[in-house]
């Protein structure tokens, strides 16, 4: 596949090189070229990535050749999981910059803790591969930015894992909104909900030999290795996660955003706090955040990490009307009186989201992408934000053309990381 695409730009760049006749004969080449075309992926960090592998390997024409995690156990689990499933066998790696090196490999698959997101992608697109990239797209703001031109700067389709914005039922209750269904749309909300237990507090402990720490930490500044960290706990450790807010909260937030059609707020406030247990966590599990954008819009999620109790997933309150929606892509709208006026439902959009990445890949269309980084940095962004007004315990106002906080120096600390020497992105 990689040499298709050098063939087809090399075709675009020379013979056909008119606007007219690439629309044209780009299409009918595509359209011959696109079903038969193989691409190959490796996938970096095999929990969430394990299900990942799986759903790439089974789409017609794509070979998973990697899988990789620097915890030994989970890349052989993966592997063969894999291989029971869909019939295929990947290879078992430690190191992704193994997928890097490997020409044959079109994308990346990074499915690694947050803190990994950024500093992969940009390696990544620097090493000429697309990357599918989980939620959030970045550990801190700057990193979203620096996405964004690590994409652009070499031409590579860079997905957000945020699955939903390929659902057709989600497509459908947009489309419906942005036509006018419950009128002029200037609030939202959003829900998160689960019972989580305590983290305990954690002792400095052996490195297990199944893991490759030094690799697990990768960019982050490295601290010792504690028993309550590796796996998945970090989500709450601010050195490498960020919260529910950013582990899903992401997910409704993005919603919210497509729905109300803003980008970047003026306001941003947060409250909350690790109120149900005393232990390790840094992160809050009882969190309300909301922001306010120019033309009189607001957006609001309330995540409970410990109370499964859900007021809805995300709503959508109009001047003539309400529209509700749920994970899986129902949707209700709701007249001004409250009363049902429409009903539609889908499903959630994981293997379609994959296939909008392959076709992006085969099209050589990086820009249409359903989650574009672009659009998942702005959904990620407001995570940070909501962090930060949280870490600082000040209202932030933002710039309403780049989010960037205005007239507080500690707020904007918060902006970007330290990096672990040699690991700092570079685009
Ligand atoms: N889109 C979704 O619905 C969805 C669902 C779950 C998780 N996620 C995202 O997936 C990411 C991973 O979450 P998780 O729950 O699987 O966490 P996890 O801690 O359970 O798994 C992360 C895995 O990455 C591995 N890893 C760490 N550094 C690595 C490296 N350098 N190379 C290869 N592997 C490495 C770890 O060893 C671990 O196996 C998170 O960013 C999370 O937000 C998305």
């Amino acid at each position: 596949m990689a040499q298709s695409i050098h063939r087809r730009q090399f075709l675009n760049n020379t013979a056909m090189g008119s606007a007219a006749g690439l629309a044209l004969a780009g299409g009918a080449l595509r359209a011959a070229q696109s079903a038969s075309e193989t691409v190959t992926v490796g996938v970096m960090g095999l929990s969430r990535g394990r299900a990942l592998a799986q759903g790439f390997a089974e789409q017609p024409g794509v070979i998973v050749k990697y899988v990789c995690d620097v915890d030994e156990n989970r890349a052989s689990a993966a592997a063969a999981s894999v291989e029971k499933e869909v019939g295929k066998s990947p290879k078992p790696i430690g190191d992704f910059r193994r997928i890097l090196d490997d020409e044959s490999v079109d994308a990346l698959v990074c499915a690694a803790p947050n803190h990994w997101h950024a500093p992969a992608t940009i390696l990544g697109c620097s090493a000429g591969k697309h990357v599918y990239v989980e939620k959030p797209c970045s550990h801190n703001p700057r990193e979203g930015e620096l996405m964004v031109e690590a994409a652009r700067k070499n031409n590579r389709a860079v997905q957000l894992g945020t699955q939903r914005r390929s659902g057709p039922a989600f497509h459908e209750a947009m489309a419906l909104l942005h036509d006018g269904v419950i009128g002029r749309v200037y609030c939202s909300r959003s829900w998160y909900g689960n019972s989580r237990g305590p983290i305990g507090t954690g002792k400095p402990a052996a490195v297990p030999e199944n893991l490759d720490y030094e690799l697990w930490q990768g960019p982050a500044p490295r601290v010792p290795y504690y028993d309550n960290r590796v796996h998945y706990n970090w989500h709450w450790f601010w050195h490498w996660g960020n919260g529910e807010l950013g582990n899903n909260g992401v997910h409704t937030i993005d919603l919210c955003r497509w729905g109300l059609g803003v980008d970047y707020p003026i306001r941003v406030t947060s409250s909350g706090g690790r109120y149900r247990f005393d232990d390790d966590q840094q992160t809050p599990d009882t969190h309300v955040v909301a922001f306010e954008f120019e033309g009189e819009k607001t957006l609001t999620w309330q995540g409970l990490s410990c109370n499964r109790h859900r007021e809805g997933f995300v709503k959508f309150y109009g001047e003539g009307g309400t529209m509700a929606l749920d994970g899986n892509g129902g949707y209700t709208v709701y007249d001004d009186r409250d009363k049902v006026i429409k009903e539609g439902g889908g499903q959630r959009g994981d293997a379609i989201h994959i296939a909008n990445f392959i076709a992006a890949i085969r099209n050589d269309t990086p820009l249409e992408l359903n989650a574009e980084i672009e659009k998942g940095h702005k959904s990620t962004l407001l995570c940070h934000l909501g962090n930060i007004a949280h870490r600082t315990g000040r209202t932030l106002n933002c710039n309403s053309a780049n989010g960037h906080i205005i007239g507080d120096d500690k707020a904007m600390a918060y902006w970007e990381r330290e990096y672990e020497p040699g690991w700092e992105p570079k685009v």
